[in-house]
């Protein structure tokens, strides 16, 4: 049996309805979540969304709403995204769950006993669209209006009494951490600009607010409200049922093996996040992930800049599958990528309908043509056979290891080379032309569809639903389903009927 993985993607903020970038984050903890669970390990897969503090309440107040009645509303539109991408999420938290405030308040008071958090007066600039306060030397003016250089999202003068966490006291141990565990930050230029900002010297952090409601209320002082951020990153924790020292889900998922963010939160899971749970004692996960951003022409897709691809169009225009391939495949993982319709609809050509699809469609085709949908039942593998076959059992240890490293774009790579050498085998082969030599004929398909088998395997976790359709011809069930045995090349049972298949994807007429 395998580790137990947990992955988590961030809790989204429900102050508008959830757009492409959103979608990524969460189709890529799934991509991780299936291909763990094919590994034999257990998966606690986590998403949510974040709904206490200053941006959720003006939000709220634009539309004349209660906050609670509006984050009751927009939590749903992303509860509803998690189906439509076909997540399989084990749980989706909300901050306003009392499960959750719980676990916020325990942590508080360890950090309140343990003599982490003081009371002083805060003075200094806050984005509330970032819900983050910035140091001077993070501010600068333009055109008259005062804006993070860091997000350039805009920043507001705050002066009111607040408690801290002693954040600087954290700087050595932290750089230590990062030194002794150079995987906890991914990828590795993230990590440098964390390290570099981590030296350039921490200061304590404001962590409660006083000058608005909507939030967990500081136990010992009601006049407060604990810092949206602290309330947040604390989810990863409640959902295990934090404190509950008897939570079999918190003995058997803590600490977390991924958060997976975008590279905008860095600072708060690479730098609070440690920081706040060394302090209280409690075990540090084993990886933040800061993937990049999904741009949309040269700029981050956001709300404030109106540039936002809406998944829920673009799944209705041209299926789940593809844009699930398309954002794993075509965006290279941790940096930014420009994505678009266009190059959308490349992809699905190209690499669905014109690689994948036509492999499956053309083997599964002439079996039925000539073996009427049987699994041949004598086969004899050449030297050839064997070596295309091997492949897949020969960079096994690789695989496995690109997905511990997150290394998403070797693992691709290595799907698109063997569907293409697949293809290229069945060309080569010409088994059309090897009727009188039954034993052969059969063994080229035998061949065929065990590396069917074998890449569909593969691409379970990038393209679930189309690969069911794929694997369910050979009878293998999405419980069945075993990453370890694309190391193998007779599974598929001899003299066993198949199931006819349907065309898997469509191309797209293009005008160019
Ligand atoms: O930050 N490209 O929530 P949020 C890629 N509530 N990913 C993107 C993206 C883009 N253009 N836009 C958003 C918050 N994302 C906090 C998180 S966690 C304890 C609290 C993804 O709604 C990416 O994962 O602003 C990013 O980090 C996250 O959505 C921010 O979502
Ligand atoms: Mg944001």
């Amino acid at each position: 049996m395998n580790k137990n993985f947990y992955i988590t993607t961030p809790i989204y903020y429900p102050s508008g309805k959830p757009h492409m970038g959103h979608a990524y984050s969460s189709i890529i903890a799934d991509f991780f979540a299936r291909i763990k669970r094919i590994q034999d390990s257990k998966v606690f897969f986590l998403t949510g969304t974040d709904e206490h503090g200053l941006k959720i309440q003006r939000a709220a107040e634009a539309k004349g709403m209660k906050p609670k009645d509006f984050c009751d509303e927009i939590s749903k539109t992303f509860k509803n995204l998690s189906k439509v991408l076909n997540l399989s999420n084990t749980d989706f938290i909300r901050t306003t769950e009392e499960r959750h405030s719980k676990s916020v308040i325990n942590l508080w008071n360890i950090l309140e006993k343990k003599n982490e958090i003081y009371l002083s007066k805060y003075s200094g600039w806050y984005s509330v669209s970032d819900e983050a306060f910035y140091s001077d030397n993070e501010v600068e003016d333009v055109d008259g209006v005062k804006k993070s250089n860091i997000s350039g999202s805009l920043v507001e003068w705050v002066e009111e009494e607040s408690f801290f966490f002693k954040l600087s006291k954290w700087q050595e141990p932290l750089l230590k951490y990062y030194e002794d565990n150079p995987k906890f930050i991914l990828p590795e230029s993230r990590k440098n600009e964390v390290i570099s900002f981590v030296k350039s010297g921490l200061k304590d952090l404001s962590v409660s607010r006083k000058s608005f409601s909507w939030g967990i209320k500081v136990p010992s002082n009601k006049d407060h409200v604990i810092y949206v951020w602290l309330d947040a990153l604390t989810n990863y924790l409640s959902a295990l049922n934090y404190p509950d020292a008897s939570s079999k889900l918190l003995k058997d998922f803590w600490p977390a093996t991924l958060h997976l963010i975008g590279k905008d939160i860095l600072r708060f899971h690479a730098v609070y996040w440690p920081a706040f749970l060394l302090a209280a004692n409690i075990p540090l996960p084993e990886r933040v992930y800061g993937h990049g951003w999904i741009l949309s022409g040269e700029e981050k897709m956001s709300k404030s800049k109106g540039n936002i691809l809406d998944p829920l169009e673009i799944i209705k225009k041209y299926g789940l599958d593809p844009l699930r391939y398309y954002l794993i495949k075509e965006v290279s993982f941790g940096n930014d990528g420009n994505i678009s319709q266009d190059k959308l609809e490349s992809c699905i050509n190209s690499d669905l309908a014109n690689n994948f699809g036509n492999l499956c469609q053309r083997v599964i085709a002439f079996n039925e043509k000539n073996l009427n949908l049987k699994i041949p039942d004598k086969i004899k593998f050449t030297d050839n056979d064997m070596k295309v076959l091997d492949i897949f059992k020969k960079d096994y240890e690789k695989i496995f290891k690109c997905i511990d490293d997150q290394d998403i774009n070797s693992y691709m790579n290595f799907i698109v080379e063997q569907l293409f050498a697949a293809n290229k085998y069945f060309n080569d082969e010409e088994p059309w032309k090897k009727k009188s030599d039954i034993l052969r004929l059969n063994t080229i398909i035998y061949v065929a569809m065990e590396l069917i088998r074998k890449i569909t395997i593969m691409l379970y976790p990038v393209i679930p639903t189309s690969s069911l359709k794929v694997l369910n011809i050979f009878g293998i069930k999405e419980n069945d389903i075993k990453f370890a045995s694309i190391q193998n090349h007779e599974t598929l049972q001899k003299g066993a009927k198949i199931n006819k298949i349907n065309i898997l994807f469509n191309k797209i007429e293009k005008n160019d």
